[in-house]
């Protein structure tokens, strides 16, 4: 089997989907294959991922990564519970240590500026540094970083707004995003 990034994501009207899919091509820019992978809604809420008819995350998707961008829609001011709970799943990687030293990003899509992006993406590397990841940010050589109004940070990829239409620098960004992932799932610790 060939190495691998594996893009998951939580989406109910495609915003997140649209982060994912731009961060998926930046991960194939940087000499990586993609799995690009979804979760189910909890409840009756209809999601996008199943429009987009990407498939669900198993276990086995999540354990043989190289490396991980993780996305969900910012919720109250932290992930979405379809993608808390498929983490939630997750004990026996942990157990197994199945995910230590693998590198790994964060992406979210909210509605407002000001609606908890920043505290989303900083929430959503705590499992993962449970899991023994490696977390990349996005460093200011993007010069986005330094004069855009829209989504993205020094600590992952995002969106704001109504509509799942990335700007430029949204879009640039999540590029950055993938690429930097694609280049250290590519470096194996000693
Ligand atoms: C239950 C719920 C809670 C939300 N909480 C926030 C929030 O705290 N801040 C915010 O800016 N947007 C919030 N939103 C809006 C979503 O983050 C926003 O619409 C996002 O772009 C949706 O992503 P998606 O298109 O991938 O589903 C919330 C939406 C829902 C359904």
């Amino acid at each position: 089997m060939s190495a691998y990034v594996l893009v998951l994501y939580y989406s109910r009207h495609g915003a997140t989907r649209e982060l994912a899919r731009r961060i998926a091509r930046g991960v194939e820019a940087g000499g990586m294959a993609v799995r690009l992978r979804s979760v189910p809604a909890l409840s009756a809420e209809a999601d996008a991922s199943a429009e987009g008819k990407d498939l669900h995350c198993s276990l086995d998707d999540l354990a043989g990564c190289a490396g991980l961008a993780l996305g969900s829609p910012t919720r109250f001011g932290t992930m979405a519970a379809p993608l808390k709970a498929f983490l939630e799943s997750s004990s026996s990687l942990w157990l197994q240590g199945a995910l230590i030293d693998k590198p790994a990003v964060v992406f979210t899509s909210s509605q407002s500026a000001h609606g908890g992006q920043e505290a989303t993406l900083l929430s959503m590397m705590l499992p993962l540094l449970h899991h023994g990841m490696l977390i990349l940010g996005l460093p200011y050589d993007q010069p986005a970083l330094l004069h855009s109004h829209d989504g993205g940070g020094p600590y992952g990829a995002g969106h704001i707004g109504d509509r799942p239409r990335l700007s430029a620098d949204e879009a640039r960004l999540a590029h950055a995003l993938g690429l930097r992932l694609a280049r250290w799932a590519q470096v194996r610790p000693s």
